[in-house]
């Protein structure tokens, strides 16, 4: 068989990113045809409103709002989806592979939920699926777990993966906004949706870390096998707080693995200011990896936007189309364990800040630190903050050493209960 004279591309989708993909690959179209060796031709578009004003030139016949147009059409070798959202997507996906076209997607939630089926039918019709953008927009992470580090056991990834709420906790730690102020800023600036629940409760976050724990230690990690937690409990004085102890409040994406088992986790946690990723701000990502032969890298970018994110989908799509013009077969995907073995929450351990509105009286310390005691929980340090001479309470802040999940928990339910404790303010982690 000759190689082939141009590959043929089918777009779906024509957003934030498709606009940003569309844009790549016509601007950059001598130096892409020079890299793969023959030219891309875009072959169609998949919309759901052709009407609808464009921020990129497109031909209107290119434009379709049938998927089957470039399901169906066998010109088209390289499907790139990136209409986002689960049920359609994985569908046009499926129907991709399952008509020998290879795959390139952004979408981090069909990938952390439905990658195994994914890998399975692809190896089944010997084409490949690239989701390089589906973490960290334009940050090289996939390829790099893939290739680079792989010679490494991965022990740990500490990852601030969601640009939302990272712009959030900057301008809260930053300005001392308060959390609903600084979500109406971000949502201004277009940082967050007009429907921000999956950003900021940490559903996001939880989808990239099952991508990329899954990749580290090459076992099927699911979005449900993940503990995730949100920032909107996070007031501007649990940074000011922070700071004096010398932390930054950031929320972190964390897996780690253990002797016998896997943490996975998603939830604000303080983090030494003295460290890079306590220092990683505004809508930017950071992924701190430590192997075991490498030590501690950190990749660091843009996680988000048109530009970066077609900047990895289109890296993915100059491989394949290398690949097709040099009529290499797909590599098999990595062999994952299906069986996995994960730390439950309630067993994980680690410093823990704690405030608490109490009445202002003598011997409440002694109570609180009784319970915290009686779960073997000791205390670092105590402060005693603001009081309120109207109300007749205090605020007081603590730190605690290393103590276990789920003893933290009983004696928070424990304390909650006192009479003298007026409110269990916030708990938050600590990463040191
Ligand atoms: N935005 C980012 O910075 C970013 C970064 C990394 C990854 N991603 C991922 O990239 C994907 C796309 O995000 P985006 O921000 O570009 O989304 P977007 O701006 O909402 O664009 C979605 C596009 O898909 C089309 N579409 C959606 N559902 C469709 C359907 N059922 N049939 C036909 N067309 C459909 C829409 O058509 P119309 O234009 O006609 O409505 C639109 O052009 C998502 O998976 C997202 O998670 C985004």
């Amino acid at each position: 068989m000759g190689k082939k004279e141009s590959i043929g591309i089918g777009l779906m989708g024509l957003g934030v990113v498709g606009s940003g993909v569309a844009q790549t690959l016509r601007e950059k179209s001598i130096a892409i045809a020079q890299q793969v060796g023959c030219p891309l031709e875009i072959k169609g578009i998949l919309v759901r409103d052709p009407s609808k004003k464009r921020a990129i030139d497109i031909p209107h016949s290119l434009m379709t709002t049938d998927p089957l147009r470039i399901l169906n059409d066998p010109d088209v070798d390289i499907v790139i989806e990136v209409i986002g959202g689960e049920t359609e997507a994985f569908r046009f996906i499926k129907g991709a592979i399952a008509k020998g076209k290879h795959v390139v997607t952004a979408n981090k939630e069909v990938i952390s939920k439905h990658s195994s089926e994914l890998f399975e039918l692809a190896g089944k019709h010997r084409v490949d699926i690239r989701y390089e953008a589906s973490v960290g927009g334009g940050i090289p992470l996939i390829a790099p777990f893939k290739r680079d580090l792989l010679a490494n056991n991965i022990l740990a990834i500490h990852a601030i993966i969601n640009g939302t709420t990272n712009y959030i906790l900057t301008r809260m730690a930053k300005d001392g906004l308060d959390f609903d102020t600084a979500l109406k800023q971000a949502q201004k600036l277009g940082y967050a949706e007009p429907d921000p629940a999956n950003d900021i409760e940490g559903v996001d976050a939880a989808y990239k870390l099952a991508i990329l724990a899954t990749l580290a230690f090459r076992t099927e990690i699911h979005p449900e096998d993940i503990h995730y937690e949100g920032i909107s409990r996070l007031t501007a004085r649990d940074f000011r707080y922070a700071r004096e102890f010398g932390y930054a409040i950031k929320l972190l994406a964390i897996a780690k693995k253990e002797k016998r088992s896997i943490q996975v986790r998603v939830h604000p946690a303080f983090v030494p200011e003295d460290l890079l990723l306590a220092n990683v701000d505004g809508v930017f990502n950071a992924i701190q990896v430590e192997g075991d032969l490498v030590g501690r890298v950190i990749f660091y970018g843009r996680g988000a936007g048109s530009s970066p994110t077609a900047s990895a989908i289109a890296a993915d799509v100059i491989q394949l189309a290398q690949n097709i013009r040099l009529g290499l077969r797909p590599k098999p995907h990595m062999k994952l364990l299906k069986t996995k073995r994960l730390t439950p929450m309630s067993q994980i351990r680690t410093r823990y800040y704690m405030r608490l509105t109490v009445v202002d009286s003598p011997g409440v310390l002694a109570k609180i630190s009784k319970i915290l005691g009686d779960h073997a929980i000791s205390i670092a340090s105590v402060i005693q903050k603001e009081t309120d001479e109207k109300t007749g309470t205090a605020e007081i802040v603590i730190m605690t050493h290393p103590a276990q999940e789920s003893a933290l928990q009983k004696a928070l339910q424990k304390t909650s209960r006192l009479k003298v404790v007026k409110e269990i303010g916030n708990f938050i982690r600590v990463e040191d």
